[in-house]
């Protein structure tokens, strides 16, 4: 099955969900309809989600379940050890998507170190699909040129309406690579930005409902978080809002390339 008809476009992150508050949060999303969750190894949250899904009464094939490599188990022989730890913290024997967070820092492991390893974790089965994070046009070029076409299947890259990545998501969809969205809804910055206030006030919705609307519009996969059931509960009803296609126009028209997560050892964007 190819992962755009597997994995359902709206998740729920889970960055800072840690502890009973994150588990209670997590519980919140499933009980809203989300069935998709999204961690990673550095978040420490890959318990908390074992824990929500195993409360949530939820059977695993219900869930579709993406983690992510920290650069820190890219070395020769770590990755697989690592995602092993991973799946037992989530109390599972296999995830739907593993990514590599981001590109190794300052290049200090060789992209095929780790990509090969990623490569063997997926034919071992610990993960049904592979994918990328944080990932350039010249790095998945190089990627494909390692693992062949067809194989890294997704890419979760920060996008929103002020930050559309156009270049990227672009090439993305001329690849059928999956694009998913962190920082959705730009942590809560889309307040007051006028043509998302209008849109928004017209079908009696949130700015950050019109963001994901329009995301997922694009064909992207979102992932926002929210502490707040009642705000897990409104971003998850962002599925419900048709932007006309005027609408979709408009928002394309006030990108603004403004990039929120920019580490000094990320790699040089598109
Ligand atoms: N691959 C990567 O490198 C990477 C990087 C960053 C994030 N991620 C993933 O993407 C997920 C989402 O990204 P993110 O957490 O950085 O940003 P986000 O989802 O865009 O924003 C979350 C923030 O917005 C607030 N919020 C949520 N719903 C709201 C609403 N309806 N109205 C107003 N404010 C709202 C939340 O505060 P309250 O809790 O107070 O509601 C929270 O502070 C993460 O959880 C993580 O899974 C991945």
């Amino acid at each position: 099955m190819k992962i755009q008809d597997d994995m359902p476009r709206l998740g729920f992150g889970t960055y800072g969900r840690q502890g009973e508050d994150g588990i209670s949060a997590m519980l919140a999303a499933l009980q809203a309809g989300y069935r998709h969750l999204d961690t990673a190894q550095t978040y420490d949250t890959e318990g908390e989600v074992g824990t929500a899904l195993r409360r949530s009464g939820l059977a695993r094939g219900d869930i579709f379940l993406t983690t992510k490599i920290s650069t820190d188990n890219y070395g020769e022989g770590c990755l697989i050890p690592s995602l092993r730890r991973s799946l037992e913290t989530l109390q599972v024997d296999q995830v739907n998507l593993t990514l590599l967070h981001w590109p190794s820092p300052h290049g200090k492991q060789a992209l095929e170190t780790y990509l090969v390893q990623l490569l063997e974790a997926q034919d071992l089965g610990l993960t049904r699909y592979i994918g990328v994070s944080n990932f350039t046009i010249a790095l998945l070029e190089e990627a494909e040129a390692i693992a062949g076409p067809g194989r890294i299947v997704n890419n979760q890259i920060e996008l929103n309406p002020l930050m559309q990545n156009k270049k990227l998501s672009d090439y993305c969809g001329r690849k059928g690579i999956q694009v998913t969205c962190y920082q959705p809804i730009a942590q809560g910055r889309l307040a007051g930005q006028p043509v998302l206030e209008e849109i928004a006030q017209r079908h009696a919705a949130s700015v950050e409902q019109v963001a994901l609307a329009f995301e997922l519009a694009k064909g992207y996969a979102a992932i926002p978080t929210s502490s707040r059931a009642e705000r897990i509960r409104s971003n998850f009803a962002a599925r419900e809002i048709a932007l006309t296609a005027e609408d979709i126009e408009r928002i394309e028209a006030i990108d603004r390339n403004e990039r929120a997560i920019d580490p000094s050892w990320g790699p040089d964007w598109d």
